[in-house]
């Protein structure tokens, strides 16, 4: 308790106020104001009883009342033969203040940072992102020890916030998708899609405006919007279909600056919009002035029949931004991502991203480029895309052998998840919660929606199920749904949705 370094207290004896009262608690007051103030801080030694009294003339068990008093207050401490000591006080430090977009943030993270932990041994039908062949490792590692030798000096300086030249490169021959031929002045590098949605957001809508998307939705925009103070105008899907007419309807609402889809392989439906819905979506943003964030993050992913255009391939006005990454098809710790936009808004996003974080690393994009131009990618794609068919294969199988009557699912031709209608009455976050106790682990649907109410969804991913733990795991899952349903249930039958 005592302190070597502290320098011995002076009480000034005038600091003890006249008047009326016992002449203890006024000193004992005084003191305290000390303590307090900071001039007596903890492990200060106070005067001895028999100096105090001297000093202030008055007699020492006055002194010693005092001391008393302050002990009995818990801000003093006696130790015999050594003295009196001011004790450690826990200081009251001021709280900080957050904005309450930042408090929302933080619960919307937590809600899904408790879920994501994979049991070990268990089947996790809930991380979305596959896992790299280990041969692309080597590939990656020599590409960036090659950019490294060869640009390495250039590379660690700072490049500018539109991205390196030959990843845009790259990049712009991705996007195209054999629609039309994209420019590399349309791309803007960002870190990961994610970094791409949120300029775009910015880009377009302030606080207190609003974003319409189709709901479910992706889990982290949610996130991202409470984050930038911006509202989400949900629109509900009609089954399997996008529900045009409520689009334009929430369009039409006044705060309304955005549009944002998924129309390939959605997150978390698995849905995707046929081209004949893609024009008619160019249409509404023609009609209604509002632009398309298109996230086309599993785009590459397609391991069944054909994919329709890209709205942004399909787009004549410039009204679609397109944002997407390697993460799924490739390493998502590469933060590295892209936003592909008309020229209008193109000079606006980069001068966002430059305010947001200057630019993206400029090493790891050249390493990147160098992997995307030797063709790695494409090798890896191929790979990637036989082994995720084979879990949905096998996933689905699974569901139809052992799921309950009533129980409905999405079919997807690619991607990672597919989305679970359980029978009427049965609660997602129920099921998953039971799941995940038994080391199935999947997203409940409720994660999905603004307003978390209760829905009788999952959301199912075979990005990483083991093939080895799928049957056995859906199996117990079916018998959790079936333990669920309510005894009278109306109707039924079980069918795929698509
Ligand atoms: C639909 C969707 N968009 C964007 C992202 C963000 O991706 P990235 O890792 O490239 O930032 C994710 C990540 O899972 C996603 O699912």
């Amino acid at each position: 308790m005592p302190s070597a370094s502290l320098p011995p207290f002076r009480f000034r004896l005038d600091r003890v106020p006249p008047g009326p009262g016992p002449a203890f608690r006024r000193l004992a007051q005084a003191l305290e104001g000390e303590i307090r103030a900071c001039r007596a801080p903890s492990g200060t030694r106070l005067p001895s009883v028999r100096d105090l009294a001297e000093g202030l003339k008055v007699h020492p068990s006055t002194v010693r009342a005092a001391y008393n008093l302050l002990e009995t207050q818990g801000k003093v401490v006696s130790q015999v033969g050594r003295g009196t000591f001011v004790k450690d006080t826990p200081r009251r430090r001021p709280r900080l203040h957050f904005p309450p977009t930042v408090e929302r943030a933080l619960n919307l993270a937590s809600l899904t940072g408790s879920l994501e932990d994979v049991p070990r041994d268990g089947l996790d039908l809930f991380t979305l992102t596959p896992a790299p062949p280990s041969s692309s490792l080597a590939s990656f590692q020599a590409c960036l020890e090659g950019v490294l030798r060869e640009e390495g000096e250039a590379l660690l300086s700072y490049l500018g916030p539109v991205g390196h030249e030959k990843l845009r490169a790259q990049v712009a021959r991705m996007v195209s998708r054999g629609e039309r031929a994209v420019d590399p002045s349309e791309i803007l590098i960002t870190s990961g899609a994610q970094q791409a949605l949120e300029l775009a957001i910015q880009c377009f809508a302030g606080p207190g405006e609003a974003v319409v998307t189709p709901c479910p939705t992706y889990l982290n925009l949610m996130g991202t919007l409470e984050a930038q103070g911006v509202r989400l105008l949900p629109v509900p899907f009609q089954g399997e279909e996008l529900d045009l007419w409520a689009l334009e309807k929430a369009l039409q609402d006044p705060s309304a600056r955005l549009l944002y889809l998924m129309p390939t392989f959605q997150n978390p439906t698995g849905i995707t919009v046929d081209r004949k819905t893609r024009l008619e979506l160019l249409d509404l943003a023609r009609r209604t002035g509002i632009p398309i964030l298109e996230d086309d993050l599993e785009g590459e992913l397609l391991f069944e029949g054909d994919l329709p255009p890209s709205l942004f391939s399909l787009d004549r006005e410039g009204r679609v931004i397109l944002a997407g990454s390697v993460s799924k098809a490739f390493f998502p710790g590469l933060r590295v991502g892209w936003l592909a936009a008309p020229p209008e808004a193109m000079s606006r996003l980069s001068a966002l991203k430059r305010f947001k974080d200057l630019e993206t690393a400029g090493l790891l994009q050249a390493a990147l480029a160098a992997y995307l131009e030797g063709g790695g990618l494409s090798r890896h794609l191929e790979e990637l895309r036989e082994d995720l068919k084979a879990r949905r294969d096998l996933l689905v199988d699974s569901l139809a052998k052992y799921m309950p009557d009533g129980t409905r699912w999405t079919l997807p031709g690619g991607g990672t998840s597919l989305w679970l209608e359980l029978p009427p009455g049965v609660d997602g976050r129920d099921v998953a919660a039971a799941a995940r106790r038994k080391g199935v682990l999947v997203a409940p649907g409720d994660l999905f929606f603004p307003n978390r109410r209760q829905t009788p969804n999952l959301r199912l991913s075979f990005a990483r199920a083991r093939l080895e733990k799928i049957e056995e795991g859906i199996a117990l899952l079916a018998s959790l749904v079936e333990e669920r349903i309510p005894t009278s249930l109306p109707g039924g039958g079980k069918a795929p949705v698509l």
